[in-house]
């Protein structure tokens, strides 16, 4: 049976930004994460990736985060945000689900991973580190395309 995956994009926004403890402004905030949404879709056009969970993950990861400087389980209650919205903002089948929650869940605690979708999601938010004056590194990037743009030093 196939599951329905879909998104209401323009509702998720709407909720997610409205809920957000920060100003939209922030360095955690909605245009990083519209910046982490573009490069999923750049490394989604290189890399076999689950485009859906990267696109989550971008609104999702650091929706949650209540300061710019130490919040070290803002991951997991953006997991948790993601949950409570799954089947009324989005849907994804069981697998991918998972894989959006662990991939909030760790972005900040774990560097690595052997799937490629969680590692795009990862690799897209650390491309936006220059923001905060920090280049990404090749070294701590999860898909080829990643590490190529990094090494360019690209963005
Ligand atoms: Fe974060
Ligand atoms: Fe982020």
């Amino acid at each position: 049976m196939n599951e329905p995956r879909w998104c209401d994009f323009e509702r998720l926004e709407a909720l997610v930004v409205g809920q957000f403890k920060e100003e939209a402004g922030g360095v955690h905030g909605v245009s990083h994460w519209r910046r982490v949404e573009q490069h999923g879709l750049w490394l989604a056009s290189r890399t076999d990736v689950d485009v859906l969970v990267v696109r989550l993950f971008a609104w999702f990861h650091d929706s949650k985060r209540e300061n710019d400087y130490t919040d070290p389980d803002h991951g997991k209650r953006g997991a948790e945000f993601a949950r409570s919205l799954r089947g009324q903002l989005f849907d994804l089948d069981d697998d991918a689900m998972e894989k959006l929650v662990y991939a909030c869940t760790w972005h900040t605690g774990r560097d690595f991973t052997d799937d490629l979708t969680i590692g795009a999601c990862w690799d897209a938010d650390r491309l936006d580190l220059g923001r905060v004056g920090v280049i990404p590194s090749p070294d701590f990037m999860n898909t080829p395309f990643g590490r190529e743009v990094a090494k360019l030093r690209a963005l």
